[in-house]
């Protein structure tokens, strides 16, 4: 099945509501358990950098996994960042720890050596997806960490509808319909491989579950 692409940013007032108020509690804590997995060997501490980040619930998790951890979480969407300001403002805690930082990936400048970059369901959004490859090259210094997770596109139509049948049943209809287009967006495992190969990243790309796929390691 062919790719189609959704919408890069996500700008919609009813749809970022929809998203900033859904229940992500399995895909995302998955993500924070199969860091730890892939890293258990790394002391997790210094900067972090999470490119497309939402409202910021992976932000959030992963400061609360890692209390060592100052994390810079950047977005496309101004929207998105307001909502996720929202919620900074009311966990006092994580407000010397987390930066929400509104600008487009290809945009953002720093002068920071991150330690590890971030990034989850970020890849379907772009339309091109080397963006995030050369992003992940361009932010990224030698002894950086990167760990990324995205959905997998399926083989047909069919998949795709059993898929949002069984992970959003009882979600609203507009969480419904974005995570079917995701889905449509998404890449296939050898794309990704492609991509990686494409950029000279060092990552690699494993299949995790019935519709994630994480690329990792040290650049
Ligand atoms: C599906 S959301 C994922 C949000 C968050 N990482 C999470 O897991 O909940 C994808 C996000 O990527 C953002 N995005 C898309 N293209 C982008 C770009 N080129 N630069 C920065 N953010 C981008 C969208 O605005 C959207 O907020």
């Amino acid at each position: 099945m062919n790719r189609i692409p959704e919408p890069e940013l996500m700008v919609q007032p009813e749809q970022i509501e929809a998203y900033a108020k859904a229940d992500f509690e399995e895909p995302h804590s998955n993500f924070i358990k199969i860091f730890k997995e892939k890293f258990s060997d790394q002391n997790i501490q210094g900067m972090v950098l999470d490119l497309g980040c939402g409202p910021g619930d992976i932000t959030f998790r992963f400061a609360e996994a890692f209390p060592n951890t100052k994390i810079h979480a950047i977005d496309g969407s101004s929207e998105m960042i307001n909502y996720a300001n929202i919620f900074l403002s009311e966990k006092p805690n994580y407000q010397k720890r987390i930066q929400f930082v509104s600008s487009r990936i290809e945009e953002y400048e720093t002068d920071k050596n991150h330690d590890f970059i971030i990034s989850n369901s970020l890849l379907h959004h772009l339309p091109d997806p080397m963006v995030l490859w050369d992003s992940v090259n361009n932010l990224g210094f030698e002894t950086t960490k990167v760990f990324i997770m995205d959905l997998l596109r399926p083989e047909s139509l069919d998949e795709v509808r059993m898929l949002v049948e069984i992970y959003a049943k009882d979600e609203p209809d507009i969480l419904k319909r974005d995570f079917h287009r995701s889905l449509l967006s998404a890449f296939s495992l050898s794309e990704v491989e492609k991509q990686i190969e494409i950029a000279k990243l060092d990552l690699k790309v494993k299949q995790v579950s019935d519709r994630h796929l994480i690329v990792y390691g040290s650049i």
